[in-house]
C-alpha cells in the first residue's frame, strides 16, 4: 500500500512536467551556413558563422599605421532561434570557444558570456567595451543571466583579466574567479572547453572550465534562484564585445539540454520530495533486476578470479578500484522512457540488428545519453543482451564506449550508454569530410581499443563486428568502439559458434567456412575500416565485387597505391604516413589470418616511424581456407588453397612469406 502510495505520488509530480518537453541540441561544429535565416541560430551583429567557428566578434584586421583599425566597439550575439525553459528545470551546457587578442597589442578585450535572454533581438545598443554585449547601465534585473568569460580588466570591477563571472543586471558581477589559478588564460588563442550546470532542485548553478581535451574544473559554485532571475521560457546562446582594443571571440561547439522538473523543486522544502523520487528508483526495478544482478555478479566474479591468476597484482588492483568507481547503473524503464520522450521518432539514432537506439536526456546528474532498446521477440535478443552487459560492462578504455547502464524489466531489454556527439563513423566515410590528422587519430584510436580487447583486457574479447557504424566520435573525433552485441569471451578451446555474427564486406573470408570468429577476424574487419576511411569509399560486399580491400591492392601491384587516397584531401598529407597506413589496411586484409599482424604490430607501425613498415605482396593472394576439425577443436588447421589457376600455391607461399611482424 505503501508502495502504491508513492507510486501515485510520482505520478502526480510528473502529470506537472508533462506539457514541456526536455530540450536538447548540440553542434559538434560550425559551418558558413551556420548563421543562414533558414538555421537553427539567430545572429546578430558582428557575428558571422566561418568554416568550423562562429565569430561573435571577428579576427583583428592588419592594422597599418595609415588606416584606423577596424574592430573596435564590435558587438556580436548568437542565440538559438528557439526558446527553451529556464525553469522549473535542470540545465545543462557545454561550448567551446577560442578567444585571441591581438597580437600587437599588450592590452585585450574585452570578453565573452554565455546568456540567457528574454528575448531573441540583438544586443543592446551602445553594450560595447566592459558590457560584453550583455547589459547597458539601464538593464533590468530579472530578464537575463550572462555567464561571462572576460578579458579586460576594468579595475573598479573586476578581479583580473582573465575571469568568469555571473551577470544578472549589472557589469559588476555578482560572482566571480580567476582563472589563473588552474593554469588556463582565455585570450592565448587555445581552445577552452567550459561547462555550466543549474541544478533546479538545489538552486545551484556549477561552472567548470578546462583546455579543450583537458578533464574540467569545477571553478565556480554559486546559489541562485532561476526563478527570480530570468522569464520562465528564454533564449540561450553568447554574447561578446570588443572596445578600445580587437579581440577575437569564436565558438567551435557547443551541447545544450534543458529537462523540465515538477513544479514544487521551486520550493525551498524540495528534500522530501527528492528522497521519495530516489525511493522509488531504488524500490522498483528492484525484483525484475535481481535476476540480472545475480548473473552479472556471477559472471564477474567468474573472471574475476580467472584474471588474478593471469595479470600481474598491480594491474588487477587498478582495474578493480576504477570499475567499482564507476561501474554501470540500473535503470527502470520508466526513467529510460522518460529520458526518451517515449521512444519518440524524433529521438532515434538509428536501428541495427538487435534494435534501435534512441537519444535522451537524464536529470540527475544531468547527462545525455543513449539508450539502445532491444527487441525482445527473440530469444537471440536476450543472449545478445546479456552478452553485451556482461562484456561491455567490465571493459575500461578510452577508445571504448562506456556502457552506463541497463535495464531488464518483463519484455524490455535497454542498454545506457553515454552519448557520443560525433555519431558513427560510417557517416564520415564518405559524406562528411574529415582531414587526414582526424582520421589518422580515429585509426589509431580504434586499433588501441582492439589491442587492449585482444590482449590487454585480461581475457581474450573479440568484438565480432568492427565495422565503421559501431565505431562512435567524441567530441574531439576519438574513436570509441561500440556495439558489443556481437563480443564474447573467445574460447581457445572450444567451437562454440552456433550464429555466424559479422556483416558482409566486413567478415573475414575464413570466417565463412570455419564459422568462427577470432582475434584474426577483427584484425581484417579493422584493415577493411582502414582502406575506407582513406580511400573514403565504402567497402561494397563481399570479395570480388569491385570490393576496396581488390580495388586497393590493384592499384597497389601497378605501383599506383597513392591513387586510392581520398582526393577531397588534396594531398594534404604526409606521404610516409599515409603509405604506412595503407600497408597496415593491407596487411590486417590479408585472406591468410596467420600472415594478418597483430593489433600490437599495427599500433607499432602507425606510432613509431622507425618501426619496420609491413611488407605487402604485390597481388591479393587469392585463397580459400578449408578447416578440418579433428578430437580437439584446439588442433584446428587451416590449409591455404590456391583458386587463382595462375598462381601456384607455393608462390603464395613465398609471396606471403614477407615479415608481418608476428
Ligand atoms: C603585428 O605587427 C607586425 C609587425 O609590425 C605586422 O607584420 C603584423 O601584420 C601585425 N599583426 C596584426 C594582426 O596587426
Ligand atoms: C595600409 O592601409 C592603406 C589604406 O587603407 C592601404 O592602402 C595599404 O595598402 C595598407 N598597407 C598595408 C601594409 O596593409
Ligand atoms: C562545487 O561543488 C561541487 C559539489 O558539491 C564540489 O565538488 C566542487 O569542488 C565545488 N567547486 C568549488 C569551486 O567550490
Amino acid at each position: 500500500m505503501f508502495m502504491l502510495l508513492l507510486l501515485l505520488a510520482s505520478c502526480c509530480n510528473q502529470a506537472y512536467t508533462s506539457d514541456v518537453d526536455p530540450i536538447f541540441f548540440s553542434f559538434s561544429t560550425f559551418d558558413h551556413d551556420s548563421c543562414a535565416d533558414d538555421g537553427d541560430l539567430i545572429c546578430w551583429g558582428s557575428a558571422a558563422a566561418g568554416d568550423g567557428y562562429i565569430d561573435v566578434t571577428p579576427m583583428p584586421q592588419q592594422t597599418n599605421t595609415t588606416s584606423p583599425p577596424v574592430q573596435l566597439n564590435k558587438v556580436g550575439r548568437i542565440l538559438y532561434r528557439y526558446p527553451v525553459l529556464a525553469w522549473p528545470a535542470t540545465i545543462s551546457t557545454t561550448f567551446t570557444v577560442r578567444i585571441s587578442k591581438d597580437p600587437n597589442s599588450t592590452s585585450s578585450g574585452d570578453g565573452m558570456a554565455f546568456v540567457m535572454a528574454e528575448d531573441s533581438g540583438p544586443s543592446p545598443e551602445k553594450s560595447y567595451g566592459a558590457f560584453l554585449g550583455l547589459l547597458t547601465r539601464t538593464t533590468k534585473s530579472g530578464t537575463q543571466l550572462g555567464v561571462e568569460m572576460d578579458t579586460y580588466y576594468n579595475n573598479e570591477f573586476d578581479p583580473d583579466d582573465n575571469h568568469i563571472g555571473i551577470d544578472t543586471d549589472s557589469i559588476i558581477s555578482i560572482a566571480t574567479v580567476g582563472l589563473d589559478n588552474i593554469g588556463v588564460d582565455l585570450k592565448l588563442g587555445r581552445e577552452v572547453t567550459v561547462k555550466i550546470n543549474y541544478n533546479g532542485w538545489q538552486k545551484k548553478l556549477q561552472i567548470y572550465a578546462a583546455y579543450a581535451g583537458a578533464p574540467l574544473v569545477s571553478v565556480l559554485n554559486y546559489t541562485i534562484i532561476m526563478a527570480k532571475t530570468v522569464p520562465r521560457s528564454v533564449y540561450v546562446g553568447f554574447t561578446g564585445s570588443t572596445g578600445i582594443v580587437s579581440e577575437s571571440h569564436q565558438i567551435l561547439n557547443w551541447i545544450f539540454n534543458s529537462v523540465p522538473l515538477p513544479h514544487d523543486s521551486l520550493n525551498d522544502g524540495h528534500d522530501s520530495s527528492e528522497k521519495r523520487k530516489k525511493i522509488l528508483m531504488i524500490t522498483s526495478p528492484v525484483v525484475s533486476g535481481a535476476l540480472v544482478l545475480a548473473v552479472i555478479a556471477y559472471i564477474i566474479l567468474k573472471t574475476r578470479r580467472k584474471k588474478k591468476v593471469k595479470t600481474r597484482k598491480g594491474i588487477d588492483i587498478e582495474s578493480q578500484t576504477r570499475s567499482a568507481a564507476n561501474t554501470p547503473k540500473m535503470f527502470s524503464f520508466r526513467d529510460l522512457s522518460k529520458a526518451t520522450l517515449n521512444f519518440h521518432k524524433d529521438n532515434l539514432l538509428g536501428t541495427g540488428g538487435f534494435g534501435s537506439v534512441y537519444r535522451g536526456v537524464i536529470s540527475d546528474p544531468p547527462t545525455t545519453i543513449a539508450v539502445k532498446r532491444i527487441s525482445a521477440t527473440s530469444k537471440q535478443g536476450e543472449r545478445e543482451f546479456l552478452a553485451e552487459i556482461c562484456t561491455i560492462g567490465r571493459l575500461r578504455h578510452k577508445n571504448i564506449v562506456q556502457l552506463q547502464g541497463w535495464c531488464h524489466e518483463g519484455d524490455h531489454l535497454l542498454l545506457v550508454y553515454e552519448l557520443m556527439p560525433n555519431g558513427s563513423l560510417d557517416r564520415f566515410i564518405s559524406k562528411v569530410f574529415l582531414d587526414w590528422q582526424t582520421r589518422y587519430k580515429i585509426l589509431t584510436g580504434l586499433a588501441s581499443a582492439l589491442l587492449y580487447l585482444h590482449e590487454e583486457c585480461g581475457s581474450t574479447v573479440v568484438h565480432r563486428d568492427v565495422k565503421p557504424n559501431n565505431v562512435m566520435l567524441d567530441s574531439e573525433y576519438n574513436a570509441c568502439l561500440g556495439d558489443f552485441g556481437l563480443a564474447r569471451f573467445f574460447q581457445n578451446e572450444g567451437a562454440v559458434t552456433t550464429m555466424l555474427g559479422g556483416t558482409p564486406g566486413y567478415l573475414a573470408p575464413e570466417c565463412t567456412y570455419t564459422g568462427r570468429a577470432t582475434p584474426e577476424s577483427d584484425i581484417f574487419s579493422y584493415g577493411v575500416v582502414v582502406l575506407e576511411v582513406i580511400c573514403a569509399r565504402r567497402c561494397n560486399g563481399i570479395i570480388g565485387q569491385n570490393n576496396i580491400v581488390d580495388y586497393v591492392w590493384n592499384l597497389h601491384g601497378k605501383g599506383e597505391l597513392l591513387n586510392c587516397v581520398d582526393r577531397k584531401l588534396e594531398g594534404s598529407y604526409a606521404e610516409e604516413e599515409m603509405k604506412r597506413a595503407l600497408a597496415i589496411g593491407l596487411a590486417c586484409s590479408h585472406p591468410d589470418p596467420t600472415l594478418r599482424p597483430t593489433m600490437r604490430k599495427v599500433i607499432q607501425v602507425f606510432m613509431n616511424p622507425n618501426e619496420p613498415i609491413v611488407d605487402v605482396p604485390d597481388s591479393r593472394p587469392s585463397a580459400i581456407y578449408v578447416t578440418v576439425y579433428s578430437q580437439s577443436p584446439s588442433s584446428t588447421n587451416m590449409l591455404g588453397l590456391n583458386t587463382n589457376s595462375s598462381l601456384s600455391s607455393s608462390t603464395i607461399s613465398e609471396k606471403t612469406a614477407a615479415p608481418l611482424g608476428r
